[in-house]
């Protein structure tokens, strides 16, 4: 008998005490995805391809994707009682949804937007936490990775997968032919040593040194102080990478750049980092910013950017040792 997702949230429902509204929050996130996945399918066919003329608060181009997918989730996720608000890449400030809901939406509602025009995996990540009583404000949102509730992304690549931590564990399920999410998969591990690592090296003149020396002791390969060659994949869609690591390990960076000094890394810890975090420990990996588990990080804004380090546990630390070494 095959397990759909409302099966196992009711499955945690019970046995962990999962509350049921925030099964339901999840259920309407699974549902806007797959509206989501929908228009993604159909690409060209729907004229849903290509620039949407606008930027967002962070001063990146938007695609027309990603309005399509932020406007679904924020339509579903209004209409869920159980969400207070939603925090969202593309809108400045969070909005609020319900004055009864017990919980927070924070999501990247297109994850890997250059990636779109070119039929490469993208996805969609989500982070859930829960509200405090009185007004909504944006200090409510401000919580550390460790707080989160649940977690977890959609996949729109070969097959559509939604990738799923309520805290115990992790579930990966398949969305059938007929729109619904199958569970394939259970407890992926990430093992704690790998030969593979994620990182754009078209920034490599701009690193900070113990990254150029790290990779560049990856790069040696055998013939170097870590005695074993390795292999490279980039992407481009934190998604695909994160996907790849919960399935066959390897160690994935984002690392602080000297491009622009006031930013201290590309992706965003409330709704990149955070959940991609929380999924990676589950699997038994690890996360930092380089200093710190990305999970303990006191956020400070509702689109601060964060170095990522995060996969097999072993090179995470090797990583993280060498940045406090210098
Ligand atoms: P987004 O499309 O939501 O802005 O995120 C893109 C992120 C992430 O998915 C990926 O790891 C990284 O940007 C890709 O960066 P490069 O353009 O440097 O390859
Ligand atoms: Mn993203
Ligand atoms: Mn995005």
């Amino acid at each position: 008998m095959s397990v759909v997702l409302s099966d196992y949230l009711h499955q945690q429902t019970t046995t962990h005490r999962l509350p049921e509204n925030l099964a339901a929050v999840v259920s309407a996130i699974a549902e806007a995805c797959v509206h989501i996945s929908q228009q993604v399918r159909l690409g060209a066919l729907n004229g849903v391809l290509g620039s949407a003329g606008s930027g967002n608060v962070q001063g990146e181009e938007q695609k027309k994707l990603d309005v399509i997918a932020n406007r679904i989730l924020i339509d579903a996720l209004s209409q869920c009682a159980a969400v207070a608000g939603l925090a969202s890449e593309e809108e400045d400030n969070f909005v609020a949804a319900n004055q009864n809901g017990a919980y927070l939406v924070l999501f990247d509602p297109l994850d890997g937007s250059s990636n779109i025009d070119v039929n490469i995996s993208i996805g969609t990540i989500f982070s859930v936490l829960a509200k405090s009583e009185g007004v909504l404000n944006t200090a409510d949102f401000l919580q550390a990775g460790s707080k989160q509730v649940a977690a977890g992304y959609v996949l729109y690549g070969p097959q559509t997968l939604l990738v799923l931590t309520l805290n115990h564990g992790i579930a990966v399920f398949t969305l059938n032919q007929e729109g619904v999410f199958v569970n394939t998969q259970i407890n992926p591990a990430v093992p704690p040593q790998t030969r593979e690592f994620a990182i754009n090296m078209s920034n490599q003149r701009h690193w900070e040194a113990p990254v150029q020396t790290y990779i560049a002791e990856l790069l040696a390969g055998k013939n170097g102080v870590r005695g074993k060659d390795y292999n490279m994949r980039w992407v481009a869609s934190m998604v695909a990478e994160v996907h790849r690591i919960l399935m066959r390990g390897g160690v994935f960076m984002y690392p602080k750049d000297a491009r622009d000094p006031n930013k201290p890394g590309k992706l965003r810890l409330m709704y990149e980092a955070n959940p991609m975090s929380l999924l990676i420990k589950q699997a038994g990996g690890l996360a930092t910013d380089a200093h710190q588990n990305i999970l303990d990080i006191v956020p400070q804004g509702l689109h601060q950017r964060v170095s990522v380090i995060l996969g097999s546990a072993e090179e995470v630390e090797y990583v993280t040792a060498k940045h406090a070494a210098t």
